[in-house]
């Protein structure tokens, strides 16, 4: 049900931002901007949600989790885009891309879940050097 709930808030942040860029409507770019704004609260909740339920799982279970839930955004991502494929073409976004900004938005997520590994504050950039 979690897995669920989140991949379609995950999968909303590519999907409004390529209706924000897209549209002429100001009401519906302001709708767009609301959307992405509540989505990002949403996903934070999400995150201690998932952190929440991932505390009584040793690790191999949180990577199973994080493993299940890629591939469950993974196959839904692939759905999303075929059936908004003409919006996202329009606004620039290629399958890839579509799916490089959802996984993105998985951050503060995967970030709860492995914050015993990975410190919060870590710039995973440090780790490209
Ligand atoms: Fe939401």
């Amino acid at each position: 049900m979690l897995v669920t709930l989140t991949s379609a808030e995950l999968l909303a942040i590519p999907f409004y931002q390529a209706l924000h860029d897209v549209t002429q409507s100001p009401a519906l770019k302001a709708i767009a901007t609301q959307v992405l704004r509540d989505e990002a609260q949403h996903l934070e909740f999400q995150a201690d949600n998932f952190a929440l339920c991932a505390r009584s799982r040793g690790d191999l279970g949180k990577m199973v989790t994080i493993l299940l839930h890629w591939i469950a955004m993974g196959m839904a991502s692939i759905l999303v885009y075929t059936l908004h494929a003409k919006l996202f073409r329009r606004a620039g976004l290629s399958p890839l891309q579509f799916w490089s900004i959802a996984f993105r938005a998985y951050e503060p997520i995967f970030k709860k879940m492995t914050e015993r590994f990975v410190p919060i504050e870590t710039d995973l950039r440090a780790y490209l050097r």
